[in-house]
């Protein structure tokens, strides 16, 4: 297959580096990051990119598809959801825009709903926003557990997310349990007992929420190093809420990525700069909590890899829409719109350590989004307009 009338096409061509993009680099006028061609055309055989270049020099084939001028990216890559949960949290939500503070104790109210929840009915609830987000360009989607709590609950999360995407984090270490309040050393002892024997057959991943009200440095390190041991390989819900051990921690035990990053002391921004670990931005959680925002100038000019992703979950992010998180992050922190793409393509792939998505090179698999628009600029420049019209993943177009 080739497409061709692409007015311009983001390959973010990896030859140019897997680190973000360089402010300086747009201010001298050095090329982007994005590895733009314009009026370009993508040859597909099977499942994965074989051709990236400009239409005239695009081979003959019968096998023809007019793009008709639209701007053709990588499909996202959402490294960050929680999408195996029941309910939903509308009167917290009302609560919060009424002034209240949000808290991590909300999750309790979603643990309760999907511990009642049949399997099916995860299952519906899985499925129904991985193509919500299909249908916004989404193509690859991490999801966790963390609303179960239980060994067979968090398990059966795992089971169901497994269904449907290769990227699955167990997340037993979300909250203490509410089983568990009065002992909170003997819920750790079950998450990296046998909750992580049960879990880990499912998960690529392991992630803890370290935070004030949830866990601190040394359970959030006895977590994810019992993990490690089981093969399990560490993300870390980091520095959300107030400064903390997190992102330090993160960095120490090489995780894939430090989420969230919204209060980050010098140090951290440093031990970012200087590590393999992704600094992974989530503002619609800062949008629907009211929180001020993570710096990604700070983050990017010191030279540290950002991923920008949903968070999509009932409580803190309840959007499944990475072209929402793309203006948040160009209007509310001060990414320029190459950065923001950059980010939610090739840097939600380094934050999964993944070198198969996020770019459109030879090689790589075919997932991409159209839009109608000439330029990805138009993700932040039109921001709440569906501009996603059409989305293919393998090689396989499904929107
Ligand atoms: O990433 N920070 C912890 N977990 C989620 C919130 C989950 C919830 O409120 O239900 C987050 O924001
Ligand atoms: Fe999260």
């Amino acid at each position: 297959t080739v497409i061709t009338n692409i007015a311009s096409l983001v390959t973010n061509d990896p030859s140019l580096g897997w680190g973000s993009p360089r402010s300086s680099k747009f201010e001298s006028g050095g090329s982007s990051p994005l590895g733009l061609i314009q009026d370009a055309a993508v040859v597909i055989d099977g499942d994965r990119v074989a051709w990236t270049g400009e239409s005239s020099k695009a081979p003959a084939t019968d096998n023809r598809v007019d793009a008709g001028g639209r701007a053709v990216i990588p499909g996202f890559v959402d490294s960050h959801s929680h999408l195996v949960f029941a309910g939903d949290r509308t009167q917290e939500f009302n609560a919060r825009m009424s002034g209240r503070a949000y808290s991590a104790g909300g999750i309790r109210t979603t643990v309760a709903a999907t511990r009642a929840a049949s399997d099916e009915e995860l299952e519906r609830n899985l499925t129904r926003y991985l193509r919500e987000a299909l249908r916004q360009g989404t193509t690859t989607m991490e999801t966790k557990s963390g609303y179960g709590l239980t060994v067979e609950d968090e398990t059966r999360a795992l089971r169901i997310a497994a269904h449907h995407t290769d990227e699955v984090t167990y997340l037993g270490a979300h909250i203490v349990s509410p089983d568990y309040t009065d002992d909170p050393a003997a819920y750790v002892a079950l998450v990296t007992g046998d909750m992580l024997n049960a879990c880990a057959p499912y998960a690529r991943w392991i992630d803890v929420f370290c935070e004030k009200g949830a866990f601190d440095g040394d359970q959030a390190r006895a977590i994810l190093t019992a993990g490690k041991a089981k093969g399990l390989h560490p993300r870390v819900h980091a520095n959300q809420l107030s400064y903390g051990p997190g992102v330090q921690l993160a960095v120490e035990l090489d995780a894939a990525s430090a989420d969230h990053c919204t209060h980050l002391t010098d140090a951290d921004i440093d031990a970012l700069a200087n590590s393999a670990t992704v600094a992974t931005l989530l503002p619609g959680a800062e949008f629907s909590t009211r929180a001020e925002w993570p710096n990604a100038r700070r983050l990017l000019d010191a030279g540290a890899t950002v991923a920008l992703s949903t968070d999509c979950n009932p409580g803190s992010s309840f959007t499944s829409s990475v072209p929402f998180c793309i203006a948040l992050a160009v209007r509310d922190m001060r990414m320029t719109p190459d950065e923001a793409l950059w980010s939610a393509t090739a840097g939600g792939a380094a934050a999964l350590r993944r070198t198969d998505i996020g770019h459109l090179t030879p090689g790589a698999y075919a997932d991409l989004a159209f839009l109608d628009a000439p330029s990805h600029v138009h993700l932040a420049y039109r921001p709440g307009v569906p501009l996603v019209s059409e989305v293919w993943r393998r090689g396989v177009r499904e929107v």
